[in-house]
């Protein structure tokens, strides 16, 4: 995704954000407003800096959040080293070499430990990030509903099964999307945006 229409993506991730949050009823706009109050604020501030300095970036944010959500549901795996014991998302054939901006996502993360130690998720920094580098670059703002729970696992192995390949077939690709909450007419509604947007959906 060199060039990329971010009202485009911004319908993929609006979606995948739905379905997750239907999974988890908490999710609150509001979840951080007595423990973090300056947490969406102090993320915004930090995304527009970098966005401003690489307008690339956007997109790339916005495909760090796609590929967290569509493995293991929005939870910051996509975000874990390997271990000994662990090779994790970011090994995958998917993601190795062309996912960027994690150390954005470490620096947002620095700051709002500094701010509110130990209370923000990552996965809510990836959900938070998506939207403010999509209306950055002149796509539509959405609400972003707050209080996932990072998750401690990561696999490669899983990339692969879970997010949608160019050699997916019509049957395949309605599996991968139902494993996010998302039906046929959801897909088929993001892709018409994506191909319409000279867009690949990794
Ligand atoms: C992953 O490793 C890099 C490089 O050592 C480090 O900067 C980053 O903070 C690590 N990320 C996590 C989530 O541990
Ligand atoms: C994923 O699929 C590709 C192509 O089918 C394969 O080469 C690769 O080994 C698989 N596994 C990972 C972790 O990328
Ligand atoms: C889609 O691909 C799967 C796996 O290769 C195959 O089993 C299935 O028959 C294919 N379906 C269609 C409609 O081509
Ligand atoms: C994406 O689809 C929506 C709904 O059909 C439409 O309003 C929008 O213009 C489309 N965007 C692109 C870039 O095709």
């Amino acid at each position: 995704m060199a060039s990329t229409s971010p009202r485009s993506v911004l319908l993929l991730v609006l979606a995948v954000t739905v379905a997750v949050s239907h999974a988890q009823l908490q999710l609150s706009e509001t979840f951080y407003d007595a423990t973090c109050p300056q947490a969406a604020s102090i993320v915004q501030q930090k995304v527009n800096a970098f966005v401003d300095a690489d307008r690339g970036l956007a997109a790339a944010l916005m495909r760090l959040h796609f590929h967290d959500c569509f493995v293991r549901g929005c939870d910051g795996s996509v975000l874990l080293n390997s271990t000994d014991t662990m090779l994790t998302e970011k090994e995958a054939l998917l993601n190795k070499g062309s996912l960027r901006g994690f150390e954005q996502i470490d620096e947002i993360k620095m700051e709002l430990e500094c701010a509110c130690p130990g209370v923000v998720s990552c996965a809510d920094i990836l959900a938070l990030v998506a939207r403010d580098a999509t209306a950055k670059v002149g796509g539509t703002s959405w609400p972003v509903f707050l209080g996932r729970i990072d998750g401690g696992a990561s696999f490669a192995d899983e990339v692969n099964s879970s997010l949608p390949e160019r050699t997916d077939n019509f049957t395949q690709l309605v599996a991968r999307f139902a494993r996010v909450g998302l039906d046929a007419r959801d897909m088929v509604i993001l892709s018409g945006n994506l191909t319409s947007a000279k867009l690949s959906l990794v």
